[in-house]
């Protein structure tokens, strides 16, 4: 038995059962984050970099002399990148695994590569697998702090809070607003981690999708279940697109990509049944023309880009918690 890990309580796992003063306790330092990062540069305004303990500033050495690891046994192009954004941006050094290219080709398991990462220095591991559960055995088996950054349909955390954000940098406050998150709720994680989260901070929640993909056990977490859009659209608030999970959709779930999209594609049509003010989300990658139409994806309601942006602060904010 691996001894327990000291660093637990600093992983950041999932958004299931964490309290709401957490929540908005990490949402708050990242909004600081995302504030500054809006500002100038030090660099470029000519001022020295130097930082007050504690104060949010776009660039800083908070994190100086530690090592963030990031072990991606999955693709990402975000997730991955806005991780080591947000280290550098805190003074950081970072580790870049990705299976590829790596001993896993030689049959190294993932705890003995975290285990190694973990020898040669890493101070924080951000792990990305394709099984549920992956982020926590690596918390089990490795003195560190560990932050899940996807596993398989379970958990992606900081998608979560960055969406939490983005929401409450517009309402200011997601209680009591209404949010529809529309496709392939079965096999995604954001749906599960952006459910257990809006739902903790009190908004209302509907899941939309086709019967095969929506599986009915989500009632249990506190969502609302619709297997049509169309009557939804006038009344929700936001409106959060997902890709059909094609590596993880089990043979002839959809008729045909098609059918589904005349059904669920967030088209202008449907958008212009929104509220003038919806925010429209999406995690990306987004398969324009399946379930986000072209111009529906780059209308000036689409907040994707800063859901994006907004991933960096987030993790800033994590990787000092953790860290802390
Ligand atoms: C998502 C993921 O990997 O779970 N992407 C992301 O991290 N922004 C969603 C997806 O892959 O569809």
């Amino acid at each position: 038995m691996p001894a327990p890990n000291p660093n637990a309580c600093r992983s950041l796992l999932s958004l299931e059962s964490v309290p709401r003063e957490q929540l908005n306790a990490w949402l708050d330092r990242a909004a600081e984050f995302a504030v500054a990062a809006q500002k100038p540069s030090p660099a470029a305004a000519g001022v020295s970099t130097g930082t007050a303990a504690g104060a949010a500033t776009a660039t800083s050495s908070l994190l100086r002399g530690h090592v963030v690891a990031n072990l991606f046994y999955e693709d990402s192009t975000r997730t991955r990148n806005s991780f080591e954004v947000a280290a550098r941006r805190l003074g950081a050094d970072v580790l870049n695994f990705s299976a590829a290219g790596s001993s896993a080709k030689k049959g190294e398991s993932l705890l003995d590569t975290a285990r190694t990462l973990a020898a040669i220095g890493a101070d924080v591991l951000v792990v990305r697998h394709a099984a549920a559960g992956a982020a926590a055995q690596v918390a089990r088996a490795v003195s560190r702090p560990v932050v899940n950054a996807g596993d398989g349909r379970h958990a992606h955390p900081t998608q979560g809070l960055l969406d939490l954000l983005t929401m409450r940098q517009r309402w200011g406050d997601v209680a009591g607003r209404h949010v529809a998150i529309v496709g392939d709720i079965a096999n995604s994680r954001v749906a599960r981690t952006a459910l257990a989260g809006l739902r903790t901070l009190g908004a209302r929640v509907t899941l939309v999708g086709p019967a095969t993909l929506l599986p009915r056990a989500f009632a249990a977490l506190g969502a609302e279940l619709s297997y049509e859009l169309d009557p939804l659209l006038p009344h929700i608030d936001a409106i959060m697109m997902l890709r059909i999970q094609q590596e993880r959709l089990a043979p002839a779930t959809i008729p045909s990509l098609r059918e589904y999209a005349g059904r669920y594609s967030l088209t202008m049509d449907r958008l212009n049944r929104c509220k003038p003010d919806v925010l429209v989300m999406h995690p990306g990658p987004m398969n324009r023309g399946v379930e986000i139409d072209e111009d529906a994806a780059d209308d000036p309601r689409a907040v994707v880009l800063q859901q994006v942006a907004n991933g960096v602060a987030v993790r800033m904010a994590i990787l000092e918690w953790a860290l802390s």
